[in-house]
C-alpha cells in the first residue's frame, strides 16, 4: 500500500492502490474539499502532485475536460478522479490550507 505524504498537515497516510486520492484522504479524516460530490464538476478537490506523478494513470475524460477548462498544469489532479498507483506520493492539497 503506497504511502502518501500531505504537506499541509505534515502527515503520511497509506491509501490502497486504485482508491482515489479524495476517498483515501477522507478515510483518514482529512477535511478535503469536494463540493460536487466527486463528479469532476467543481475543482475543489484539486491536488498538486509534488512527487510520484509518473505513477498515476492519465486523466480520465471527465478530469481532462475540467483540467482543460481550468487551464491546469500536468501536476494538478482532481482528487476525486485520480486513483493511487503503486508508488509513494507527496501531495499538496490546497483546500486543507484554506481550512486552517
Ligand atoms: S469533488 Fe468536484 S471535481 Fe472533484
Amino acid at each position: 500500500m503506497p504511502s502518501v505524504r500531505i504537506i499541509e498537515v505534515d502527515l503520511v497516510i497509506e491509501i490502497p492502490e486504485g482508491k482515489t486520492l479524495l476517498q483515501g484522504a477522507l478515510d483518514h479524516g482529512l477535511p478535503f474539499g469536494f463540493v460536487c460530490g466527486g463528479n469532476a464538476a467543481c475543482g475543489t478537490c484539486l491536488v498538486r502532485v509534488i512527487e510520484g506523478l509518473d505513477s498515476l494513470p492519465p486523466r480520465n475524460p471527465m478530469e481532462d475536460f475540467l483540467a482543460k477548462a481550468m487551464l491546469l498544469e500536468a501536476e494538478f489532479r482532481l482528487g476525486c478522479q485520480t486513483p493511487v498507483g503503486s508508488a509513494p506520493l507527496v501531495l499538496s492539497i490546497p483546500s486543507l490550507s484554506r481550512q486552517k
